[in-house]
């Protein structure tokens, strides 16, 4: 890995031994882009990819030029309004009303590690020989604003971090209006976008389409990344596929209001995007102050979008992901919502827990309900404060039973967040919600969005959660989020810093997250935003597990952790067994099939055991001892998708161990058929050489499995459970050891 740089040319040459990234200093001093792709030979120039052409009703800035137009450069850091007339990577506005930016080539720099995102979430190295950043300042002269640039090249992941940071060198205050994080300019745009989408309950659907000319984007207005599109796509060449052909996958590493964009010009040539939703932002950037980009991550694979899912799993899971529980075992819990609702009291609770722990279960979680007045939906949020008429000894009573007398650890709901206008919070501090000033504020849920953007708040909220935590045993904190933000104002900030307060409300929850991380290492943190309404790289930078999903059914589950895994590790997805009939769809499936989709995540249950037949406790106890069994695998293996639930009636995935010699097959049939035909399922990712043994009964070499195939035909059909469970949504997992 390294980052030359060849003065004659003005080339920077990033790469490792896989990929090349090229960038160098045109003409006019502006940030020229050259090429991101498999890796390139390093040599003096490869400015020649870089062209000149006279094209009328071009704008040009040099007088008597026709030739050279920003319109037509591939470029790194655009700008709009001299000469080039497609969306610009950053927008500033002076004192006197222009919006014009003149980004020259200043100095470079490059040095060996990666510098951490101060306040932000990013990836990050643990020595200094793992990546190389290169630093580029460019500077417009007229404001005396600098632009740092960072490009972050490691040595074993085919992606460039980058970000960005404006300091206002000049004597006059200037409002930011517009700040990408990366732009990409690609020579054609002969690619398929896909993106991730979806609502409540039916988060990350893929969904594809042909790059066509204009712009095409995802984003988000609501506050946070949101259920609706997931701050990550694809682009890909059309013949390839989920295992060969050239991929680019785009991450935003933030939480908040983003936009990913790609503008197809009339020439043929991409402009990817990616950054804080330009939409209402706008922030005063005083002299002397320095405002700091989120950082995008751009990655690359010759192999197909699980090449590149394999990227984006190893990076996230290894230099996104941190602290305590980032590389441990993460221990099955029980979670009481699905059981209980805001229905239970603290017997109801240790019933629940001792017969978890009978089951081999290791944590209990506590959700939403046990402080303040919270009996309902209604009230009480903001108030972190046990409810003594269920809890007689709180949470540092219940706490101590759980571990004492059920021998489990103890995890709790917070919504840090929020509060309903029924709370002390609220009657205390009426000023202390998001609200505009003589409007009617919207609620979602009944409930209220704080202020985050002040520290009081924040400083408040984090008092009374570690107050909690402090008082008992806690390992495990469930935070969740559940309404989107509305009338979006601050009355902690003058009218001309409002456009900050969406970044200033997600820098404060990252504040507040960073705050009890570092106090209380130990805790295991799960973020929740009524399922995967906030299920971003951002947040996993602070807690390394997401419930994916407020849709707990088994069918569905296969849609939502598919869609998932296209960026996310099997490592970051909560996913639970709960109940038949299911509450979110009402639909049957086998226990196997429930347990089956869920252990290819972090497993838990949501159900309380003591309804459960003695048969089904007992397949529990087995789904249990099998996740203890092979855990570590599915959590560090590379996992790839097989068989795509949108597209036919089987699914199928696999985990294979970095050494190859294990592997774990889900496969799983919606519907029954007919007389259907025989099936096979083409495995990957094994040794071709080795022989595995399929469930310690017959062995195949790597070579069949992967050319010819796994027969899953009677496997699927013999299931014991298609009898007592009905023949529809049936599955099956395969064990593959290396013999
Ligand atoms: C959200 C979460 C659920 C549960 C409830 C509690 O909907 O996604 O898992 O915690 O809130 O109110």
């Amino acid at each position: 890995m390294a980052v030359y740089f060849h003065g004659e040319s003005s080339n920077f040459h990033l790469s490792n031994d896989r990929i090349s990234y090229i960038l160098t200093v045109l003409r006019n001093g502006h940030l020229g882009h050259l090429y991101f792709g498999k890796k390139l030979p390093d040599r003096e120039s490869y400015n020649y990819l870089q062209e000149e052409a006279l094209r009328p009703m071009s704008s040009n800035p040099y007088e008597g030029d026709r030739k050279f137009s920003l319109e037509h450069c591939l470029q790194e850091f655009p700008v709009y309004g001299s000469s080039d007339y497609r969306e610009p990577a950053v927008e500033i506005r002076l004192q006197n009303g222009s919006r014009i930016a003149d980004p020259r080539f200043y100095s470079h720099r490059v040095y060996t590690g990666k510098p951490i995102l101060e306040g932000l979430p990013a990836t990050y190295t643990e020595s200094s020989d793992e990546a190389e950043t290169l630093e580029i300042t460019l500077l417009d002269s007229v404001s005396g604003i600098h632009f740092i640039l960072s490009f972050t090249i490691f040595r074993d992941y085919d992606v460039i971090a980058r970000s960005c940071k404006i300091c206002n060198g000049g004597n006059e205050p200037v409002y930011i209006e517009r700040i990408m994080s990366f732009t990409l300019d690609m020579n054609d745009s002969d690619y398929d976008w896909i993106q991730f989408s979806g609502a409540w309950a039916r988060e990350r659907f893929p969904e594809k389409h042909r790059l066509h000319k204009g712009i095409q984007s995802i984003s988000s207005t609501r506050g946070h990344s949101g259920h609706m599109h997931n701050p990550f796509i694809i682009l890909k060449r059309p013949s390839a596929d989920e295992h060969q052909g050239d991929t680019f996958g785009f991450s935003f590493i933030y939480s908040g209001n983003f936009i990913i964009q790609a503008e197809v010009d009339t020439y043929g040539t991409t402009r990817t995007q990616m950054g804080i939703n330009p939409f209402q932002f706008s922030w005063l950037l005083k002299p002397g102050e320095t405002f700091t980009s989120p950082e995008g991550i751009a990655a690359y694979s010759p192999a197909g979008m699980n090449g590149l899912s394999g990227i984006f799993h190893r990076l996230y899971r290894k230099r996104l992901a941190r602290g305590f529980w980032r590389d441990r075992e993460r221990p099955i819990l029980i979670n009481n919502w699905e059981a209980t609702y805001f229905d239970f009291n603290e017997d109801k609770l240790i019933q629940i827990a001792e017969k978890a722990h009978s089951a081999g279960i290791e944590l209990f979680v506590l959700d939403d309900g046990w402080f303040g007045s919270r009996r309902d939906d209604t009230q009480g949020l903001g108030d972190w404060v046990a409810d003594r008429g269920i809890l007689p000894d709180g949470i540092a009573g219940l706490s101590r039973r759980i571990e004492e007398e059920c021998g489990m650890k103890f995890g709790l709901w917070f919504e840090p967040e929020m509060v309903n206008k029924k709370s002390d919070l609220y009657r205390n501090h009426p000023d202390w919600i998001l609200q505009t000033p003589s409007r009617k504020s919207c609620h979602g849920r009944h409930q209220f969005v704080l202020d985050f953007s002040r520290k009081d708040v924040v400083d408040y909220i984090y008092n009374s959660m570690a107050a909690v935590i402090k008082d008992s045993r806690i390992s495990y904190i469930k935070w969740d989020m559940n309404r989107s933000i509305t009338e979006c104002y601050s009355t902690a900030y003058p009218p001309e810093q409002q456009g900050e307060i969406f970044h200033r409300y997600i820098l404060g929850v990252y504040d507040l997250y960073n705050r009890l991380t570092t106090e209380f290492p130990h805790i295991l943190f799960e973020s929740c935003a009524s399922g995967g309404g906030r299920f971003d790289p951002g947040i996993l930078f602070y807690a390394p597990q997401a419930w994916t999903s407020d849709d707990t059914d088994a069918v569905e589950r296969l849609k939502i952790q598919y869609g998932t895994s296209f960026c996310y590790p099997l490592s970051s997805m909560g996913a639970h067994v709960s109940i038949t009939p299911n509450h979110q769809l009402n639909r049957n499936t086998p226990l196997s099939t429930r347990g089956n989709t869920a252990l290819f995540g972090v497993f838990g249950y949501e159900l309380d055991l003591n309804r459960l037949t003695d048969t089904e406790f007992r397949e529990v106890k087995s789904q249990i001892e099998f996740v203890k069994k092979h855990r570590k695998l599915i959590h560090s293996g590379t996992f790839y998708r097989l068989l795509s639930p949108f597209k036919g009636n089987e699914a199928a995935w696999m985990v294979v161990s970095e050494d190859k010699t294990k592997a774990i097959v889900g496969c799983y049939k919606i519907l029954n058929e007919v007389n259907e035909g025989f099936k096979r399922l083409k495995l990957q990712g094994l040794d071709e050489s080795r022989l595995y043994k399929i469930n310690g009964k017959e062995t195949f070499s790597g070579a069949e499995l992967m050319a010819a195939g796994l027969v899953i035909t009677d496997l699927l059909r013999d299931s014991v459970e298609q009898e007592e469970a009905g023949a529809d949504f049936q599955s099956e997992i395969y064990v593959l050891n290396a013999q």
